[in-house]
């Protein structure tokens, strides 16, 4: 697959020194969704702002099908779509003439079928001669999309899309990135809802304090979370697993104090009958037995606690 957006080794420090981006890289693939799932403060709002060339990056660089956001600003800046976290909408405006100007700052050929398309798609063509002031706020940020889609960006950044929103128009917001993606745009959205990335996602990055901690795929991810473990509690501590319990599902505890056990819920023999009546076989004393499921919400945390570190 190629990667239509190459982000290398990406530095961004403020003017107050604070380093927001420590060193990013990145390969988004043509057709994908990719969820950035991180905390407030992650960096989220700078990496995206810093690909779509708003922010100068201190170092590193950025390729959105294959031109440099500085020194090729323009033509990969006509490749890419950016619905902005915050809402910044002329309030006297209309609906229909917000997005026509949208177009037009691309030096884009007006294009009446188009718009009407996409107000259509996004449920705002009977909004359409609507002051921006009158509008709801769920109505606004699809307003947001509108305008992104304008000049028909090939790669489309959605930041936080659904923060603030009810859920509805999230469901909704979903249906909209489905659409875009059958229609072969690109998609990155940054979420801190780990539902968000789970619904939509094909890829999950996982970023904290300017860092990308992981970046892999949503199915790999929930095959993890159909793991569980069996906490099995001894009595007296041990040093080392038996000889006859020996296996890459098994592992002791730091403290010596119990077994743990991995094991996948969906297949069909567990093995913990075996496991049991072998713990009893060893002589070994049971003091309790403790069942735990991996989740996303787990590994996230996990991760993101490590990056505290
Ligand atoms: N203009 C700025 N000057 C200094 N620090 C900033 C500026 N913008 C953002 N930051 C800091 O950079 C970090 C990342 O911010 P941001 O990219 O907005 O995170 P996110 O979008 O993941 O919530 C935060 O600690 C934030 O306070
Ligand atoms: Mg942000």
């Amino acid at each position: 697959m190629t990667a239509i957006v190459d982000v290398t080794a990406l530095c961004k420090a403020y003017s107050d020194g604070f380093e927001a981006l420590k060193g990013v890289d990145l390969k988004i693939n043509e057709g994908e969704i990719l969820a950035l799932l991180g905390p407030n403060g992650a960096g989220k709002t700078t990496l995206i702002s810093t690909i779509c060339g708003i922010t100068t990056a201190t170092s590193g660089n950025v390729k959105v099908g294959g031109h440099d956001t500085v020194t090729d600003f323009r033509a990969a800046r006509a490749m890419i779509g950016l619905v902005p976290q915050e809402i910044n909408l002329e309030p006297f405006e209309c609906v229909q003439n917000t997005v026509k100007f949208s177009r037009g700052l691309f030096g884009k050929p007006a294009n009446p079928a188009l718009i009407e398309k996409i107000l259509r798609q996004l449920s705002l063509w009977d909004k359409r001669d609507s002051q921006i002031r009158a509008l709801s706020g769920g109505m606004k940020r699809r307003v947001l999309i509108a305008k992104a889609l304008s000049h028909e960006p090939r790669v489309l950044f959605l930041d936080e899309p659904s923060a603030g929103v009810d859920v509805e128009l999230r469901r909704d917001m979903w249906e909209i990135v489905a659409d875009l993606k059958r229609d072969g745009v690109t998609i990155i959205l940054t979420t801190h809802y780990i539902e968000e990335a789970e619904a939509i996602a094909d890829r999950i990055g996982v970023i904290a304090q300017g860092e990308i901690l992981l970046i892999e795929d949503k199915d790999k991810l929930m095959a993890r979370m159909g793991r569980k473990e069996l906490e099995v509690q001894l009595s007296e501590p041990i040093t080392q697993i038996p000889d006859s319990l020996v296996s890459d599902a098994l592992r002791i505890r730091d403290d010596g104090t119990a077994l743990i056990y991995t094991y996948d819920t969906k297949s069909e023999r567990t093995g913990i009958t075996t496991l049991l009546s072998q713990v009893a076989a060893e002589g070994l004393v049971l003091r309790d037995v403790v069942t735990r499921q991996s989740s996303l919400e787990d590994i996230f945390v996990d991760l993101v606690r490590e990056g505290d570190a």
